[in-house]
C-alpha cells in the first residue's frame, strides 16, 4: 500500500534530505549558556526580519504564546482573545494555570476580530471592582476560521486602539508566513503593528521542532527568564535551529504551493453531494462538512488519505510539505468515493426501513 496522504495537520511533515543535511552541519553550543551560535543567528535573523529589538527561540507555538502572556500580562489582567483562538481552545488552559489571567473572548467570523468589538470589549475603569485589560491577541492565519488572513488594515487600526489605551498587542503568527505570501503584506508589515509576535518553524515551514516569539528587548529578556522557568531551556539547540534557518532559506516561498493545492482540492469537489465548505479556504485549510466526520474519516483512511474530525460534522485538511500533486489526486478521489461510500449507505438504510 501507498504511504498515507497525511492532511490532518502541516505539523505531520518530516524534514527533508537537505534540511537533515543543514541539522547534521550544525554548529552547536550550550544554549541555556547563550553559546550556541545557531540558535543565536536565528534570533537575530528573525529580529531583524521583523524589525524587533530581540527574539527568543521556544520548543512550540504553545511556549511562545504563554511567553508572550506571561511577560505582558500581569495575574488577574484581562486578555481580549477570539473565542476560536488557539491558545483559548487548545493550549491546555495554560494561560489560565501559569499567567493566571481572565479573558475577555470576542467573536468575528473566520477567527478574526473586528476593531469595533475589540473597543467595546476593553476594561479601563481604575475601579478595582474591575479586571484591567492588559493585552490582546490575535492569530494570523487563524486555525479554527479556515487559514483565514488578518487583512492589515484591521490589525493596525487593533494596533491603534492597543497604542492609544495603553495595552499590548499580541500576534500568534503561527502560520504568518501563509499570510505573507498569499498577501504580499512583508512579515515586518504585519509585526510592526503588534508589540509581540511569534511563529511556528514546525509547521508549514517543516521544520521537526521549533517556534520563535520577537518583541521589545525586556519583554524578551522576562519571556527567556520564564522560558527556563517552564523548563524549555534547550542546550544544544542549533540542530533544530539548523532546520529553521533552512526552512526560512528554503520553504517560505513554497507555501504557495500547499495554497494552490487547497484550493484545486476545494473547487474539483465543490458540488459533490454529502459535503460542503463552511468556511473559506485563502490558505493550506480546508474544512469541510460532511453528516459524520468520523464515518467520514474511517472511508478516507480506507482509501489511504488521513483527515482530522474537529468536530461531529467538521473535517480538516491542511495542505503541507508532503503532500505533493499525486497526493492532491489521491486525496480528491477518496474523498470523492468516501461521499459515495456514505450516500450509497444511507440508501441502503433507507430501502430497509
Ligand atoms: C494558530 C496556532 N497557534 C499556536 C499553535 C501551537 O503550536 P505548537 O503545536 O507548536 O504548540 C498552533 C498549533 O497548531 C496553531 O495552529
Amino acid at each position: 500500500m501507498d504511504t498515507p496522504v497525511d492532511l490532518r495537520s502541516d505539523t505531520v511533515t518530516r524534514p527533508t534530505d537537505a534540511m537533515r543535511e543543514a541539522i547534521a552541519k550544525a554548529e552547536v553550543g550550550d544554549d541555556v549558556f547563550g553559546e550556541d551560535p545557531t540558535v543565536n543567528e536565528l534570533q537575530r535573523r528573525v529580529a531583524q526580519m521583523v524589525n524587533k529589538e530581540a527574539a527568543l527561540f521556544v520548543p512550540s507555538g504553545t511556549m511562545a504564546n504563554l511567553l508572550a502572556i506571561k511577560a505582558q500580562a500581569q495575574p488577574a489582567d484581562t486578555v481580549i482573545l477570539h473565542v476560536d483562538s488557539h491558545p483559548f481552545n487548545y493550549e491546555s488552559g495554560g494561560m489560565a494555570m501559569i499567567a493566571g489571567v481572565m479573558t475577555k473572548t470576542l467573536g468575528g467570523d473566520y477567527g478574526i476580530l473586528s476593531p469595533e468589538s475589540v473597543q467595546s470589549a476593553l476594561c479601563l475603569n481604575p475601579d478595582h471592582h474591575y479586571s484591567p485589560t492588559s493585552l490582546i491577541t490575535i492569530e494570523n492565519t487563524t486555525n479554527r476560521g479556515g487559514g483565514a488572513i488578518y487583512p492589515i488594515e484591521t490589525i493596525t487600526e487593533i494596533g491603534r486602539i492597543a497604542r492609544e489605551n495603553g495595552l499590548k498587542l499580541h500576534c500568534d503568527g503561527a502560520r504568518i508566513f501563509n499570510a505573507v505570501v498569499e498577501s504580499g503584506v512583508p512579515v515586518d508589515g504585519y509585526a510592526s503593528h503588534c508589540d509581540t509576535i511569534s511563529f511556528c518553524f514546525s509547521k508549514g515551514l517543516g521544520t521537526p521542532v521549533g517556534s520563535i516569539l520577537a518583541g521589545p528587548l525586556e519583554t524578551i529578556d522576562l519571556a527567556h527568564r520564564y522560558r527556563k522557568m517552564f523548563g524549555g531551556g534547550m542546550r544544544q539547540a542549533g540542530i533544530l535551529a539548523a532546520a529553521a534557518l533552512y526552512a526560512l532559506d528554503n520553504h517560505v516561498g513554497r507555501l504557495k504551493d500547499d495554497h494552490r493545492r487547497a484550493r484545486e482540492f476545494r473547487t474539483t469537489l465543490e458540488g459533490v453531494d454529502g459535503i460542503e465548505f463552511p468556511l473559506p479556504s485563502p490558505t493550506n485549510i480546508v474544512y469541510l462538512k460532511v453528516r459524520d466526520a468520523m464515518e467520514f474519516i474511517g472511508h478516507l483512511a480506507e482509501r489511504g488519505v488521513l483527515a482530522l474530525p474537529l468536530s461531529r460534522s467538521r473535517v480538516r485538511f491542511v495542505f503541507n510539505l508532503n503532500v505533493d500533486d499525486n497526493g492532491l489526486e489521491r486525496a480528491i478521489e477518496a474523498v470523492r468515493r468516501a461521499a459515495h461510500a456514505v450516500a450509497r449507505k444511507d440508501s441502503q438504510r433507507a430501502q430497509l426501513s
